[in-house]
């Protein structure tokens, strides 16, 4: 008689079968609806017996318990990147550089694959079970998500059969299919939910998720596509490797494709090219490997790319649309830029609606009318634009001109003689507020938590605020009444704007939105105004000019920004507000003398960069190492390991906000 044991074996048997059919060979021989039935009666079985539950069975994909961050791994052979080809010819030079590293003159064998656009990772089996999985990182080490990883269906957490190498360090790509990311997309509108820009943000997003429940709701694919490191088996091809690893339940690529010699190098290349948007799934190009193992050994590597491998590019890529409307949008600064607004195109991984036509001048050379079809273009993370006028639906469309008054405000515009942007004059246009408020509150600006875009529209629209200074005014009961707010926001609201209070000058200076000062600018004046705000809005041109990294342009614009009276109250109204200055301390050079700082994990309020120069600037001195001299140990968003280690060094741990203000106030 069949134990209880032998019944939930043959049920998880059966479930990794049919995942195979489905995941791997693409044919399903059973129905979604007989799959689910199978997985509900496994799941109930094993409700009834839970000490029988082993962690590798088909439900128990999704971890119990969020984690507090991810542990950082150092990878066993390096996770390198590929060198680029940019166009048939440098495909073919890849060709000729190979023969020579080969000393031979016959014609070599590739195995050629689509580039695929997500996100790389390494996958561990040992003795065939998934024991940890990691994100492609720097290279040399990446982050432990092996419980993301658990959650997606078409990756085995068992290989099938039992002919596997006892250790198999397989590298392969996450990604969402374009269908389900248009899915994802939907529901993350109904659910109110952030929108992703692309497949290949959504899928990277996804990974980073600590709660592996939130993880499993997304669409991830996976497509595994070269070995790490292997113990206990042989392969001398590449090809002999793909096909193994399928034949163990591994998802490998189905465009994968044996060549040899240039033509049919370039052949792949091209016809992958053209067959790139009949494809569910986002790549950027073609992979050209070496297939037998033992020749890229000959070939070798340099220290971030292999010889033996060369990634071919796509071209950007052009769509055509039609333009529906072309309006006119006010910047902060009073910029009308005017936007065409599209048919909808999905073009390279983002539906695109909006595309900016910069100005007048844009508009006129390139003759863009309302009603045109046109080219778009977009390579890679790079914003769409109009590459030109296809055809003309009426020849007697009128040209677009930008109007000669504010879209907002009706007030007259102007365009400068050597400006090529048409501005509004008027200091109170709605939008030009809109806009300098959102600058003020931003993250870099004063920071102020909670007051976000649509928010600021309604207090705007409402009436609530006419000046930038009247943020810190604002009435909690008129607040609270704002669609979509109540008691409990407006109260947050309120504590994040009187949170942002006690700020530094170069902040609130760069908050101010003054032209051409972003904030490394802001800190130069900090450091020459000594944090002093009198002496900065009685600054001249000349005393400008005078300091490094500022020039006519700069100072010019600071010296208007003061001449116009508004400004100068708001400011002061800004501080009898309670806004309060943090100065600089004047030792600014010294006070982190003695100190030995290393960064780990994401800061998020600034770069890394500028967190060691600030350090460096104080007198401090930064590492890339804890060690026995370490005293400060600054853990961003996702630190690994580091935090540990420290914490048994006895070594102080810092937020990111505690060290801005350790920066800020020491
Ligand atoms: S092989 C040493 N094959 O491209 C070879 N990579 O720049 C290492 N990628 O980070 C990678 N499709 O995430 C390889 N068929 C493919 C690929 C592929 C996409 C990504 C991968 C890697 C990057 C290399």
């Amino acid at each position: 008689m069949k134990t209880i044991l032998d019944k939930l074996n043959e049920l998880k048997l059966s479930l990794e079968k049919h995942n195979y059919h489905y995941y791997v060979l693409d044919n399903p021989i059973i129905s979604d609806k007989e799959w689910d039935d199978l997985f509900k009666k496994l799941q109930k079985l094993e409700d009834e017996n839970p000490t029988l539950i082993d962690k590798d069975s088909p439900t128990q994909r999704v971890g119990a318990k969020p984690l507090a961050g991810f542990e950082t791994v150092a990878h066993r052979t390096p996770m390198l990147s590929l060198s680029n080809a940019m166009d048939n010819e440098e495909l073919s030079l890849f060709n000729d550089r190979i023969k020579k590293l080969l000393e031979t003159e016959s014609k070599i064998e590739y195995m050629a694959e689509p580039k695929l656009d997500g996100i790389g990772v390494e996958l561990i089996y040992q003795n065939g079970i998934f024991i940890k999985g990691l994100t492609r990182g720097n290279g040399f080490e990446g982050e432990d998500i092996t419980q993301n990883l658990r959650t997606i269906k078409s990756m085995p957490l068992k290989l099938l059969g039992s002919d596997f190498p006892s250790l198999l360090e397989v590298r392969g790509e996450v990604f969402i299919k374009k269908n389900e990311f248009n899915d994802l997309n939907k529901y993350q509108i109904e659910q109110g939910l952030q929108v992703f820009a692309n497949p290949r943000n959504a899928a990277a997003g996804s990974l980073r998720q600590l709660d592996a429940k939130i993880t499993s709701k997304r669409p991830l694919s996976l497509n595994c596509y070269e070995p790490g490191v292997i113990k206990g088996k042989d392969y001398q091809t590449h090809e002999d490797f793909l096909i193994h690893i399928k034949s163990l339940g591994l998802p490998v690529n189905k465009m994968i494709k044996k060549v040899t010699g240039t033509k049919s190098i370039i052949n792949y290349h091209n016809a992958l090219e053209l067959n790139r948007n009949n494809l569910n799934y986002e790549i950027d190009g073609t992979v050209f490997k070496l297939n037998k193992y033992i020749e890229r050994e000959k070939a070798g590597s340099r220290s971030r790319s292999p010889r033996w491998a060369i990634a071919g590019k796509f071209k950007a890529q052009q769509v055509t649309s039609k333009i529906i409307n072309i309006s006119v949008q006010v910047g902060r600064t009073g910029a009308l830029t005017p936007v065409a607004k599209v048919k909808p195109v999905y073009v390279s991984g983002v539906t695109v609606t909006n595309i900016t036509l910069h100005n007048q001048d844009e508009i006129n050379r390139k003759d863009i009318r309302i009603g045109d079809s046109v080219l778009i273009e977009r390579s890679g993370d790079v914003i769409p634009k109009i590459v030109k006028v296809v055809s003309r639906e009426n020849e007697n469309s009128p040209k677009f001109q930008i109007d000669s008054s504010c879209p907002t405000c009706s007030q007259p515009s102007v365009k400068l003689k050597d400006e090529a942007i048409t501005r509004c004059l008027n200091p109170s246009c709605a939008a030009k507020l809109k806009g300098r408020i959102q600058h003020f509150c931003s993250k870099l600006a004063m920071n102020i938590e909670g007051l976000g875009v649509k928010i600021i529209e309604q207090l705007i629209d409402s009436q609530l605020i006419k000046r930038i200074d009247e943020i810190f005014t604002i009435d909690k009961e008129k607040l609270s009444k704002l669609e979509g707010l109540g008691k409990k926001s407006a109260q947050n609201i309120i504590e994040s704007i009187n949170a942002s209070k006690n700020t530094s000058f170069s902040r609130f200076v760069y908050a101010l939105g003054i032209r051409n000062v972003g904030e490394h600018t802001a800190k130069i004046l900090e450091k020459k105004y000594e944090g002093d705000l009198n002496n900065f809005i009685e600054s001249t041109e000349e005393e400008l000019i005078n300091l490094d990294e500022i020039g006519e342009i700069v100072a010019k614009s600071i010296v208007s920004f003061w001449k116009n009276d508004e400004n100068k109250s708001s400011v002061k109204n800004c501080l009898s507000s309670g806004v309060r200055i943090i100065k600089p301390k004047k030792s600014l050079s010294n006070h982190l003398s003695e100190t030995i700082f290393v960064f780990t994990g994401t800061l998020e309020l600034m770069n890394r960069n500028d967190a060691k120069k600030s350090v460096e600037d104080a007198g401090g001195d930064t590492k890339s190492a804890l060690t026995k001299n370490t005293t400060h140990l600054v853990a961003g968003k996702n630190a690994g390991s580091k935090v540990e280690k420290a914490k048994n060094m006895s070594i102080t741990i810092l937020s990111e906000e505690k060290f801005i203000e350790l920066l800020k106030n020491s």
